[in-house]
């Protein structure tokens, strides 16, 4: 009996032993900071918290992270990650954060291009609060909105849309594993804006906790702070909860297509082409875009660049190969290249799913491939000539695996006011150009050789972009555009992204944030600063 108690104590004496060593300040105080203030409805800790000390820990850190280079051992990681599985548990996380003083991150679906939402180059230590087990999806087909909670993905929404109706769709990413969270806080752009803008433009009502920690909604926190929302970028207003968005209506049947074209078929006069008439003189119903990435040549040995052109109508072949045939018959779009489908199949193959991936896999909410990247936007308000493809396709041929989409702007998104809401790139812009270069292998020097080239590159297309300032879109964050170090930049040097991301709204933008977040709580790399 003796033994049995002393072997009894001595384990417990060993357990607070391995307690103390273990314990780490700021896990601990968060841990029970939350406890303290989410009585009403309890936090399940054991499935919802996680700490560096368990297992688990960088599964979940990794599961929805998309680029890697900002998971490689010398990037920062959080104190711990939070899983909420309440609203109010996300009012309580900010609650506790702000008493601790420590930083918080916010992931809905851990897309952003500089892993703003899962690590931190600022001081002091960060936690990572994850939203992805909110993703609550609502469709009201008869009001033709729908509720959407932060944490799913824009994938499980136009699923669950299209279940209902093959009517009804939303105008958002192209990419199905985007968090609504973090896509529409800074606009949201997909294959129907040109017919129907950006996401953000066809959000009508929100919820977001604000840095008191209270829920509010339109109606509550005011048309300027609902304005802020729509575009001026995640991480900077609040938490978003959810998104009440407006349908559109499309047909119920769509045409797709996608037409290669090498230099050796003439590819660089159809690409300037297409800058004339993608944006300014293509029906609105169409949206063409163009991947231009290097590949090998059938004559052996050689190289060449290959541009692809896909296509999504929202009509019917006939009248599409008309509308190409008067327009961009360079282009040579015959109707056996065509496909009709439902919307929500189309979503797929813009996507690039292999066409046997049935549509329920869009509740998977999983992105379909990871990499190590880097990219950066540009806006072009004029074609670009001949000359400078030319240069353009001697620096691709100088890169491992460089990629660039452009993306044709031009109806709906021309007829929508720059101050509208804060995503400025309105009318004017011809087409975006996304720059994207990727790899596979974790080491520094190639991060570093890789960063150099795309640097150089867009050093190289500086003069046939926008100028003054040069533009870039925000949901493509690019921290060599200019960062906070402390999280307490002035106007002047936050103007150095804040201008390039939101023209003349960056100004509103510190207006509403000084209103709205006088402490600076929400702050990040390059949140909206404080007057
Ligand atoms: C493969 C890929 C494809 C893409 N395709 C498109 C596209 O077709 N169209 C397009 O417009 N963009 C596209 N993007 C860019 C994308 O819109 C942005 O990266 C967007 O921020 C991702 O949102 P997220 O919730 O997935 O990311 P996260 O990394 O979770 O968040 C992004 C930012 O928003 C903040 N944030 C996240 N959730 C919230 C919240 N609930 N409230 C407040 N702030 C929050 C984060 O802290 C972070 O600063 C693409 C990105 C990738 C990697
Ligand atoms: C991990 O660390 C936290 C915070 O200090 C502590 O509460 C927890 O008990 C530890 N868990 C394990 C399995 O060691
Ligand atoms: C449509 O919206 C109105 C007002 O917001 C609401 O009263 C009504 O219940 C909604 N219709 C449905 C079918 O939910
Ligand atoms: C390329 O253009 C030239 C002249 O403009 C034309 O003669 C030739 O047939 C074109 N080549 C292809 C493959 O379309
Ligand atoms: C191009 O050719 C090179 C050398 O022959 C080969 O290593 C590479 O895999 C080819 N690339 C593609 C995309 O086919
Ligand atoms: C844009 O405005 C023009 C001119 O007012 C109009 O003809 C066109 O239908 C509008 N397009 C969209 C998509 O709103
Ligand atoms: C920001 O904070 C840092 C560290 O606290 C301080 O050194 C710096 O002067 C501050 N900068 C501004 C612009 O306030
Ligand atoms: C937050 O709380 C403080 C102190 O109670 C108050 O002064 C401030 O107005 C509140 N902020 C918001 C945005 O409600």
């Amino acid at each position: 009996m003796a033994s049995v108690v002393s072997v009894t104590l001595s384990c417990v004496i060993i357990l607070v032993l391995a307690l103390a060593a273990t314990s780490n300040p700021i896990q601990d105080s968060f841990y029970q900071c939350l406890g303290l203030n989410s009585k009403a409805s309890p936090i399940p800790f054991s499935s919802c918290f996680y700490t560096p000390n368990i297992t688990s820990f960088s599964s979940v850190l990794q599961s929805t992270a998309q680029n890697l280079r900002c998971l490689v051992p010398t990037v920062p990681k959080p104190e711990l990650i939070f899983t909420p599985v309440h609203e109010t548990h996300v009012q309580a996380a900010v609650v506790c954060v702000k008493k601790l003083g420590i930083q918080l991150r916010i992931r809905s679906g851990g897309h952003d291009y500089e892993g703003q939402s899962y690590t931190s180059e600022m001081e002091p230590p960060f936690v990572v609060v994850d939203l992805s087990k909110l993703r609550g999806i609502s469709v009201d087909i008869e009001n033709g909105t729908a509720w959407v909670q932060a944490g799913a993905t824009i994938g499980e929404v136009y699923y669950r849309i299209a279940e209902k109706s093959k009517v009804h769709a939303f105008p958002a990413g192209l990419c199905t594993s985007l968090g609504v969270g973090g896509h529409i806080t800074g606009g949201a752009y997909g294959p129907m804006m040109r017919k129907f803008g950006l996401g953000a433009d066809n959000v009508v009502d929100a919820k977001i906790i604000d840095a008191n920690g209270t829920i509010l909604d339109r109606k509550s926190m005011g048309e300027d702070y609902f304005w802020a929302i729509r575009g001026g970028g995640g991480g900077s207003f609040g938490v978003i909860l959810s998104w009440k968005i407006k349908l559109v209506q499309i047909p119920s049947s769509v045409t797709v297509f996608t037409v290669p074209k090498t230099l050796e078929e003439n590819a660089t006069k159809i690409l300037y082409k297409w800058q004339q008439v993608a944006a300014d003189k293509l029906d609105e119903d169409l949206f063409l875009r163009v991947f231009i990435q290097p590949a090998n040549s059938t004559k052996k040995g050689e190289r060449t660049i290959q541009t692809t052109y896909q296509g999504l109508f929202l009509g019917a072949t006939d009248r599409l190969v008309q509308v190409m045939d008067e327009t961009f018959p360079e282009l040579g779009l015959q109707a056996k290249d065509c496909k009709e489908m439902s919307w929500i199949e189309s979503v797929l193959y813009v996507a690039q799913y292999p066409s046997t991936v049935p549509t329920k896999a869009l509740l998977d909410g999983k992105s379909t491939f990871k990499n190590y990247f880097k990219a950066k936007s540009d806006f072009v308000k004029e074609p670009i000539p001949e000359s400078g493809l030319e240069g353009i396709w001697t620096r691709f041929y100088e890169e491992d695996s460089p990629l660039m989409i452009w993306n044709p702007y031009g109806g709906k998104m021309a007829n929508i006011s720059e101050s509208e809401i804060p995503f400025p790139h309105r009318k004017g812009v011809l087409f975006k150009i996304q720059y994207v270069t990727s790899w596979y292998e974790s080491a520094k020097d190639s991060v570093t050789k890789h960063e150099d080239w795309m640097q150089k590159f867009y050093n190289y297309m500086a003069a046939y972009v926008s100028k003054s300032p040069r533009t870039a879109y925000v949901n493509y964050r690019d921290l060599d555009l200019g960062m906070n170090k402390y999280g307490n930049a002035s106007i002047t040097e936050a103007s150095a992204w804040g201008n390039r991301y939101f023209k003349d709204n960056f100004d509103r933008l510190v207006q509403v944030k000084s209103k709205v977040d006088p402490e600076n709580f929400f702050s990040h790399e390059q949140s909206i600063p404080v007057q």
